[in-house]
């Protein structure tokens, strides 16, 4: 969705956007399957035209998280590994033992880089951090969540599970709510938009099977108070969930370099999950994520199994049967790859862009920084209207992400806002785009307007129904 109407874009803006349904006028839409094959040639083409018209934005830093490496020589080689490894399926470990090679080395690595060895748990014996690999953050955190409902249900008798999770915690623990039948109990944050854990603590009753913090939250990219956060749910015999899926792969080496990074991990003895994605900053290809667990015991409860089923004795240990092999390869290849010194730098690259950003932000009178973030910029205005400030920058060529409550807006720094002149260009481009804000009060963007009423439509199934219908037009073709 790109405004439409008064040109205010600067030379650096990709010359073509494309839009969700522009590739309509440019290629034959597919209804059926064509009655003879189209050569391979030609459909080759036709995705490097595609790939190029939306490599020309994102690979050019304008777009917040979403391509978290980005660089061509390690996209190449990730090609090559899904290449080698297309037809791999870790559900036939019997056939492909790479794919379980991969994935259990994918695990080991990042319960070591996560506090594994200073846990106090024993590699090897059966309450050894461990864990298994999903297909992405959201993954991960059903599959823990479903762990501690299933877990619960079994050891102490809990039919109406409850997790608590502060207002801020991802939209996968709702989602989670609703898959698993779990009420998710939302607690308001405080003023820096970490975790209240006064409040957490008066949300505990008998059913709650889970408390959530995160490392850091998505929308602020604050850090909650993990410490304190997992002591009162050890305390009080209640597992822990650290979501570390966008800081897992990124909060190791920026205590490394020396920032202040509160602990998180397992090195805390409340802290009985986590999920980590090797996706973002572990500079995977897509669809790849870890959960974590304190033990065997816990994980076991992420199963399934059947010994019934007429197709033979089947077990799984995530939601899918069968999966992608080449991208447990990609993932492993581009860690072992990367290594420690690959992630510090970049992670020092990255800490240090998102610093300049921040200050870029501060110095501009009519914006305010929100929370206290490492690598997150989010922002909003007490004297503008912030989605038109995001509008603005649309027009512009970025793509930011809009939050609201309260309504801000922020851009998450990956390695491709590392690059010479990027983070200077979102500096100046957000100045250029607050100073039209202010020139032009009759201006009202795109998406403002849409923003604008959602917050306010008190019936928020109404809302709910309008996000059903914009889903509805992904998959339109007629
Ligand atoms: C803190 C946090 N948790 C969970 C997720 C969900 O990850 P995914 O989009 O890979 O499902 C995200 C995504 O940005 C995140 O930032």
């Amino acid at each position: 969705m790109t405004p439409e109407g008064e040109d205010q874009r600067s030379s650096t803006v990709p010359e073509e956007t494309a839009t969700i349904k522009s590739y309509r006028q440019r290629f034959t839409t597919y209804t059926s399957i064509p009655p003879v094959g189209r050569p391979r040639q030609a459909i080759l083409a036709e995705m490097e035209q595609m790939r190029a018209l939306e490599a020309a934005r994102w690979g050019k830093g304008y777009a917040s998280g979403a391509v978290y490496h980005g660089a061509q020589d390690h996209i190449d080689f990730l090609n090559s590994v899904y290449a080698l490894n297309s037809q791999a399926n870790p559900l036939h470990a019997d056939l492909w033992p790479s794919a379980i090679k991969f994935e259990s080395e994918i695990v080991a690595m990042t319960a070591a880089m996560l506090g594994a060895k200073e846990s106090g748990a024993e590699p090897g014996t059966p309450g050894e951090i461990c864990g298994t690999l999903s297909s992405g953050g959201t993954e991960s955190i059903l599959l823990a969540m479903k762990t501690y409902r299933d877990h619960a249900r079994e050891k102490k008798g809990i039919t109406k599970p409850e997790m608590i999770a502060p207002a801020t915690a991802h939209a996968a623990f709702d989602k989670a709510g609703q898959y698993f039948n779990i009420e998710v109990i939302r607690v308001p944050v405080g003023s820096d938009f970490a975790a209240d854990v006064a409040a957490t603590e008066q949300a505990i009753t008998g059913n709650t099977i889970a408390i959530v913090g995160s490392a850091p939250q998505f929308p602020h990219g604050v850090i909650d108070p993990i410490e304190e956060l997992s002591e009162l749910a050890r305390s009080r015999g209640i597992g822990f969930h650290t979501d570390a899926c966008l800081g897992g792969f990124l909060l190791p080496w920026a205590k490394r370099l020396g920032y202040d990074v509160p602990p998180f991990d397992f090195r805390l003895p409340g802290v009985t999950s986590m999920s980590a994605d090797t996706h973002k900053y572990g500079y995977a290809a897509k669809g790849t994520s870890v959960v974590l667990y304190r033990g065997r015991e816990l994980r076991h409860y992420q199963y399934f199994t059947t010994t019934e089923w007429p197709g033979g004795l089947y077990c799984s240990p995530t939601f899918a049967g069968s999966r992608p092999g080449a991208l447990s390869a990609a993932c492993w290849a581009a860690m072992t790859t990367i290594g420690e010194e690959g992630y510090l730098e970049s992670a020092r690259r990255i800490l240090e862009a998102a610093a300049k950003m921040k200050q870029g932000v501060v110095k501009n009178p009519d914006l305010e920084l929100f929370g206290d973030s490492l690598f997150v910029v989010a922002f909003g205005s007490k004297e503008l209207d912030i989605y038109k400030v995001l509008d603005a920058m649309t027009e512009r060529g970025w793509s930011l992400n809009g939050l609201h409550k309260p309504a801000c807006m922020h851009l998450c720094v990956t390695l491709l806002h590392t690059e010479p002149g990027v983070a200077e260009r979102f500096i100046d481009d957000l100045k250029a785009a607050v100073a039209f804000v202010k020139d032009t009060p009759d201006w009202h963007g795109a998406m403002a307007p849409v923003y604008g009423m959602a917050n306010t439509v008190p019936n928020r199934g109404v809302v709910a129904d309008g996000m059903k219908e914009y889903m509805d037009g992904w998959y339109r073709t007629a």
